[in-house]
């Protein structure tokens, strides 16, 4: 039997893109998601472009029969748990959905990790765990606050639960990844973001709006203590960000315990940058209007991208041009995602 790799989650965004980075780097991959906010299809999109599909197990990463069973049945060397719910906005309508998916969720897992000897882990963090802080550009050291929404604090919570695990028993090796904001689409436009329903987040919103399946963008605030006033976050292209994950997983193999490692660019833009950016690169005009701003947004968030630089070899290549134009290819090609 082959080692295999463990993606929970891997049929949704960001999973589906580190999964066939994997693959075409030669990993074997088992790939265990519940289908809840994803298609099984972007899955088979992995066949059209690399030729390979990964295996694929439906269901629950709460399901510890399951894990059980995954854990027996195939050499797993190490897992990466993207599996969870990612909506702030739902997460204060449904926190007890959010701390059962995210934090029990990677409880079971760790507790069949263990039972089954398979002690190497990258966890999807997030930005959000520095919560509002000031001091640009983020650094890992920085010390993390508590997130203002249910979300944000299931994040914090398994940071902390993953840090007590590794300082429990020196065999663990864990990366805690920290996503600033991840967008675009892999270059063939076969797999990309998939949201149900309006997108909370503004790539996809605009893309929707120059498709012409949304009337206009809502620039949430224009009287930040920023450039031209709306808010400044850093993107990263999803490529960018699986290949980030394939650098990590290589890096835990070599160095036990918790590392933490941002993964952004070290650069910011603005709302309307995105926007000039987006209609550039598809030729098409995004209507927008200024309201209010969004409860909970801060003004403005970079990475610090150098801890990763130096330990991993690791920095984004790919710019703005590159992650609005693969965003537009995407949604071109896919006017209604995966659903034909
Ligand atoms: P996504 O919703 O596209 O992918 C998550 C996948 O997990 C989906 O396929 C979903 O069906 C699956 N899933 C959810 N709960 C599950 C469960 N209990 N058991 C099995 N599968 C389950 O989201 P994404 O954007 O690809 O995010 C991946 C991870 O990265 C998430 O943990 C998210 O919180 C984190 N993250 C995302 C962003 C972002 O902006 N996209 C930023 C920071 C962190
Ligand atoms: N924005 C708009 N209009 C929209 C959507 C967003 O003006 O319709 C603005 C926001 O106010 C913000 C920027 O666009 O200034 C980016 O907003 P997103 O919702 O795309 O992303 P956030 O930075 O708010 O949130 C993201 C992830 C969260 C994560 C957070 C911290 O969605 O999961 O980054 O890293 F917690």
């Amino acid at each position: 039997m082959n080692d295999k790799i463990l993606v929970t989650g891997g049929s949704g965004y960001i999973g589906s893109h580190t999964t066939l980075a994997l693959l075409q780097a030669g990993y074997d991959v088992v790939v265990l998601d519940n289908l809840s906010n994803s298609s099984a299809e972007s899955l088979e999109r992995l066949e059209c472009i690399c030729g390979i599909m990964p295996e694929f197990v439906k269901g629950d990463v709460r399901d510890r029969d399951l894990l059980d069973k995954i854990f027996t049945d195939h050499n797993i060397r190490a897992v990466l748990h993207f599996a969870g719910l990612k909506a702030v906005g739902e997460s204060t309508q449904q926190p007890l959905d959010y701390y059962s998916n995210n934090v029990l969720g990677t409880v079971t897992l760790c507790q069949a990790m263990a039972n089954a000897n398979v002690l190497n882990l990258v966890f999807s963090s997030s930005a959000t765990v520095y919560g509002d802080t000031t001091q640009m550009p983020l650094r890992e050291d920085i010390p993390t606050s508590t997130p203002t929404n249910p979300y944000g604090r299931s994040k914090l919570m398994v940071e902390e639960i993953l840090q007590d695990l590794a300082k429990s028993d020196p065999r663990w090796s864990i990366a805690l990844l920290r996503y600033f904001n991840p967008v675009g689409a892999h270059q063939s436009g076969l797999i990309g973001e998939d949201p149900n329903g309006p997108p909370n987040n503004l790539l996809p919103y605009i893309s929707q709006v120059a498709i012409g399946q949304l009337k206009q963008l809502s620039v949430f605030g224009s009287d930040y203590p920023t450039q031209d006033g709306t808010g400044v976050r850093d993107y990263i292209h999803v490529q960018d960000l699986a290949e980030g994950h394939l650098s990590a997983l290589k890096a835990i193999s070599l160095k036990p315990g918790i590392n933490i490692w941002n993964l952004g660019t070290g650069i910011g833009y603005s709302v309307l940058e995105m926007i000039r950016a987006f209609e550039l690169a598809s030729g098409r005009t995004i209507s927008y209007c200024v309201v209010d701003r969004r409860a909970g947004d801060i003004a403005e968030c970079w990475a610090s991208a150098s801890k990763a630089e130096n330990d991993l070899g690791w920095t984004a290549k790919r710019g703005l041009t590159e992650m609005v134009s693969d965003a537009w290819r995407w949604q071109e090609k896919n006017p209604n995602g995966y659903r034909r």
